[in-house]
């Protein structure tokens, strides 16, 4: 059956390239239903979307011409996907507080689909920290940003803000529809986030990691079918729908949680940072300060994935290397000295990769290959990551 994308257009002038971008879905055999915010028909008509998807342009959510369906849930129902392109800042910024005062905004609050967003704006309306923090407030919901490239702007600006190239967005588009329920009937383990080791009852030892890479896995692995158990340290993520969390602070809770686990599992992910060191004794009550110089005695905790590799059966196990030097040559050594089926390395020293941030750019290192992966969403790189480890 022919899967439906829901395109919502608003008001930035790239809304022209709307249309190109519905052609092309259509040629591509999916179904594409279109609405429009009031301001994007004074940019482009209604009618150039109907004629080419055959279908009725929505825009006015009371608009009852056609049917006396409700018909905002009933297009969030039938989306397979749904798009804002172009998205304009007063549209993100309805998206991410959660507001429904049109038919594209009702319908996108109601649609339960992978949802994706398509930035197109002036520069510094992008950079405003207003923008940044709803389009990180929309990523951290699991919406996958197609993020705008730099480039001479409809304002004479030149810098971001231009929409991404309509092969970008169809590449997104077609991955995630095409990968769809492809991991049906799996057992998937991910471990996320930080781990926690006491130093006394109100200090720890810990790390960076917001546990987004784990969670946009988790998220992606239950999209794409697979029953999903989350071993999470502290973060601070809503987890994704349907998906079974199990929470643990420190490095020893998550070990046992995660053996537990283990022989059930069909497809495992150690995205976690896991402390390398904890101390054995901590203080009972809380260390007060002393001398210029405090000395903490810490023990390895164990480490897991080595554990894991150890007692693979027929489970596939990807790793992940964070370095800052000789990236490829360190991870490789992971690679074997742990086992692992794939091992995702991290270079903490390129931008937009690594700890706190929404994108990431990592290697794939398998027994045959080593495949580096463009600058792109968590999300987009957990689609790739749980495709590449199924494939072996
Ligand atoms: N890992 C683990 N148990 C630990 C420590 C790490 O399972 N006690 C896992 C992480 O989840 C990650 C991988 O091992 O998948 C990272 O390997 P690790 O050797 O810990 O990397 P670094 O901490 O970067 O170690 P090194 O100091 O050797 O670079």
């Amino acid at each position: 059956m022919k899967k439906t994308i829901v395109l919502g257009v608003s008001s930035s002038i790239a809304a022209y390239k709307s249309a190109q971008l519905t052609s092309d879905l259509l040629k591509l055999g999916y179904d594409v239903e279109v609405i429009m915010t009031r301001h994007a028909t004074q940019l482009i008509q209604p009618l150039t979307f109907s004629a080419l998807t055959h279908h009725k342009t929505y825009v006015d959510t009371f608009d009852r011409q056609v049917n006396y369906d409700i018909e905002h849930i009933s297009l969030a129902h039938k989306a397979d996907a749904f798009i804002a392109a172009p998205a304009t800042a007063n549209l993100i910024a309805k998206l991410a507080a959660g507001l429904a005062d049109d038919m594209l905004t009702t319908t996108f609050l109601a649609a339960d689909c992978p949802k994706f967003i398509a930035p197109a704006m002036n520069t510094a309306m992008l950079n405003n920290p207003a923008t940044q923090a709803n389009l990180q407030t929309l990523a951290a919901r699991g919406i996958q940003i197609i993020h705008s490239a730099s480039g001479r702007l409809a304002c004479g600006d030149t810098g971001a803000g231009k929409l991404a190239s309509l092969t970008d967005i169809i590449a997104a588009l077609s991955t995630q529809l095409e990968s769809q329920a492809s991991l049906a009937g799996r057992r998937v383990l991910i471990s996320a986030g930080p781990t926690r080791e006491a130093i006394d009852p109100v200090r720890f030892i810990s790390n960076p990691s917001s546990g987004r890479m784990g969670y946009a896995l988790a998220r992606q692995a239950r999209l794409m079918g697979a029953e999903v158990t989350l071993v999470s340290g502290p973060v601070e993520l809503t987890p994704p729908p349907a998906v079974r969390v199990i929470p643990v602070v420190t490095a020893a809770e998550m070990a046992q949680a995660l053996k537990q686990e283990y022989a059930r599992a069909d497809l495992v992910f150690m995205a976690a940072a896991v402390a390398d060191y904890y101390l054995p004794q901590p203080a009972g009550s809380k260390i007060k300060k002393a001398e210029s110089m405090l000395t903490l005695t810490l023990s390895r905790t164990e480490d897991i994935l080595a554990w894991m590799g150890d007692h693979k059966t027929h489970q596939k196990l990807c790793g992940f290397a964070m370095e800052t030097e000789n990236l490829l040559a360190n991870a490789r050594q992971k690679f074997e000295r742990k086992h692992c089926d794939l091992l995702v390395a991290n270079d903490l020293t390129e931008a937009g990769a690594g700890f706190g941030h929404d994108t990431n750019a990592v290697s794939l290192i398998s027994r045959q290959s080593v495949r580096k992966l463009p600058l792109q969403s968590k999300d987009a790189v957990a689609r790739q990551l749980l495709l590449a480890l199924e494939a072996l």
